[in-house]
């Protein structure tokens, strides 16, 4: 029998520890199943448009360490045609895959569930720096990103300190705050701004100003991308909003300088703000992200071996475990109030 030819894609948001998955996995394929691959580029555009590169031992040899995704990415979504399923399923054969793994987050991994459920070989794992995806208790990158902004806010700090200012960091987190509570918690903040609860001006200036009241003159404030704050009349305060992607997605900014200008007018503090954007999404990623990617890479290729097709990899504890993809996608984890509740003790 000819052995089997297994495409992998990455798709969405790049993340530190893609090319340790894509690395894993074409080490086990080839070394013990005797594999063949194909990288597709560009995620799910890849798909749609036969868009191929030969993947064996040599391409995948030096980017353990890497960032990106060697394999390019987009947001493509094959699904908002009418005929998307049915002509990436013809591409499979076309491309003479025999199985796919699809590493991304919510939106490409439920694109891979759809084309599981019209009959396709497909396997995924999960990976968002925003580790927001469900049934799974850490995505890779997330480590990474964390790491980044802890850096970033003992650097801000001692600025702030220096200065007497309000520092306001923007960080990333469209849905969920779990890269500001965690950072946020490992940098010492004085307050947590997260899109699972609601805020208003009056709370966070409040807050400030007691915390200067009790004779602290420096503030760092932790701010996700996806707040949602309420001005004094109720109204929300707008961030900025630039077009959307083809799953819909608004492009986010401007929730950081938005706060930092209601603090400096309603205190009187000096503010500054910094957004650290793509910094979070870019460069080498840690080692426990290199391993947790090396996990799945290896998990993802056995599930394909083993014929558990609409099966995610997914961190349960300590145990890499598979669940079906249907599972994970269409509803976010949210940071648990738990987790919050510690965050809270070391505000103001
Ligand atoms: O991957 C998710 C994410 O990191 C979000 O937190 C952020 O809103 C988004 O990516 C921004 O990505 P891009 O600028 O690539 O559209």
């Amino acid at each position: 029998m000819a052995p089997k030819t297994v495409g992998i894609l990455t798709g969405g948001g790049d993340c530190p520890g893609l090319n340790a998955v894509i690395r894993a996995a074409v080490r086990k394929g080839i070394s013990a199943y005797d594999y063949g691959f194909k990288g597709i580029q560009k995620g799910w555009k890849g798909m749609v448009e036969c868009l191929w590169e030969p993947l064996g031992l040599g391409e995948v040899s030096g980017i353990l360490p890497k960032g990106g995704t060697i394999l390019g990415t987009s947001r493509t979504n094959p699904l908002k045609d009418a005929d998307g399923a049915e002509r990436v399923i013809q591409n499979i054969k076309r491309m003479k895959l025999d199985a796919l793994i699809a590493i991304g987050g919510d939106d490409t991994l439920s694109v891979a569930n759809r084309l599981h459920q019209e009959g396709a070989a497909v396997v995924g794992v999960p990976k968002t720096i925003d580790n927001d995806l469900s049934m799974t208790d850490y995505t890779f990158g997330f480590d990474t990103a964390v790491n980044i902004v802890t850096e970033a806010i003992d650097r801000i700090h001692t600025t702030a300190e220096s200065h007497n200012r309000v520092m306001v960091i923007e960080v990333m987190g469209r849905h969920s705050g779990w890269i500001a509570t965690h950072a946020g918690i490992a940098g010492g903040a004085d307050m947590i701004l997260i899109p699972e609860k609601h805020y208003s001006v009056d709370d966070i200036v409040s807050s400030i100003k007691d915390r200067h009241q009790r004779g602290k003159d420096f503030s760092i404030v932790v701010v996700a991308e996806g707040v949602k704050i309420r001005s004094e009349k109720g109204e929300e305060l707008v961030v900025l909003k630039a077009g959307r992607d083809e799953f819909g997605h608004v492009k986010l900014g401007g929730v950081g300088q938005i706060v930092s200008e209601e603090i400096e007018k309603r205190t009187g503090f000096e503010t500054r703000v910094t957004v650290l954007g793509h910094l979070q999404r870019g460069g080498t990623p840690t080692a426990f992200d290199r391993v947790l990617a090396t996990r799945f890479g290896v998990a993802a290729i056995d599930l394909i071996h083993r014929g558990e097709y609409g099966k995610m990899v997914s961190l349960q504890g300590t145990q890499i475990v598979a669940i079906p993809i249907s599972e994970a996608v269409g509803q976010l984890k949210m940071v648990d109030d738990d987790l919050y509740d510690i965050a809270r003790i070391f505000f103001g």
